[in-house]
């Protein structure tokens, strides 16, 4: 089985390679030691999967940091949209599937009850516009797709568009440095793991029917509350201190309910991402 990952030096494209450790695994990145590819490209797109000609083909590649995507349309749509076009004319045209990420944030505000598949997105953000853009584009070029929507991912690899750490990290970090840490009480998703996300893509790549999938942990918290898990399962020492949104000075809209469920996969029996409390002890047992 030969699989082709773009992003393959991200966050989450790291543990998908992992994931794969019995295929041929392609990596392909801006940057780094694999296939060097610019999916904004489509002559770079179509030369690397007609070398290639992958069964699978992930694509982690993103331009996800949610303030630049704002400041810059253009790039924002040119790598979410355009290049997840670009992957997905390729993969038709060889036969491979294409299984693609995209985002919780596709989801406006006034929700309050996990969003399923089905429910209509309302993006509110240049981010979430060009991501929804991205998942239509594909579904257009590429019938033979899984794309997975996710949510507030974490795990051993950095986060490479926000600047390395994740937020676990940042949490701790603050904890160690700040006389008190604040985190917003009115801001509610699900902290996903990457390892037991890579796992979950892997099985709806090999058993899922084509469209749309929701994948994140199971259960919902808001960002104080996670913060709060991970001072308790750490045993830090921390002043922590409630937040609200409007306390933090932001130009991009962000949805306060972008919980989802993963209907779909539960559908076909293919759930298997565990509660997120069990996903972050998982996780900080690494680290220990
Ligand atoms: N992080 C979250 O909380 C979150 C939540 C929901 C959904 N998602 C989605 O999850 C996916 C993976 O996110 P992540 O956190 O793993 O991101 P990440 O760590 O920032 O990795 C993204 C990778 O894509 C590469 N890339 C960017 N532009 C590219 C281009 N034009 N061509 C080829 N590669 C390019 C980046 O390379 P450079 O670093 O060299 O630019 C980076 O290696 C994205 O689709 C994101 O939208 C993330």
């Amino acid at each position: 089985m030969k699989i082709l990952v773009t992003g393959a030096e991200g966050q989450l494209g790291t543990e998908l390679c992992g994931e794969f450790a019995d295929a041929e695994v392609h990596r392909a990145d801006l940057d780094g030691s694999g296939h060097l590819l610019d999916i904004t490209k489509q002559d770079q797109v179509d030369a690397l999967i007609d070398e290639i000609k992958p069964d699978f083909v992930y694509n982690a590649a993103a331009a996800h940091n949610v303030p630049q995507c704002e400041e810059d349309p253009g790039f924002a749509f040119a790598v979410n949209a355009t290049g997840s076009r670009y992957l997905a004319l390729a993969c038709d045209r060889v036969g491979a599937r294409l299984i693609h990420v995209s985002t919780d944030y596709v989801f406006g505000d006034g929700g309050s009850r996990p969003y399923v598949e089905s429910d209509l997105p309302q993006p509110l953000n240049v981010y979430a516009a060009s991501k929804l853009a991205g998942e239509h584009l594909i579904a257009a070029a590429c019938p033979n797709h899984i794309i997975v929507r996710t949510a507030a991912i974490y795990g051993p690899a950095p986060c490479r568009a926000k600047g390395g750490r994740n937020f676990v990290g940042t949490m701790l970090h603050l904890a160690a440095t700040r006389p008190e840490v604040k985190v917003v009480t009115d801001e509610f998703t699900t902290p996903t793991y990457t390892i037991a996300l890579a796992k979950q893509m892997r099985l709806l790549a090999e058993k899922g029917a084509p469209g749309l999938y929701h994948a994140t942990c199971q259960g919902e918290c808001s960002w104080f509350d996670f913060a709060k898990a991970i001072f308790e399962e750490t045993g830090t020492e921390v002043n922590l201190v409630e937040a609200t949104n409007a306390d933090f000075q932001s130009t991009v809209k962000r949805p306060s309910y972008s919980v989802l469920q993963n209907k779909h996969a539960q559908d076909q029996d293919l759930d298997t991402l565990p509660h997120w409390r069990e996903a972050l002890k998982a996780y900080l047992a690494t680290l220990s």
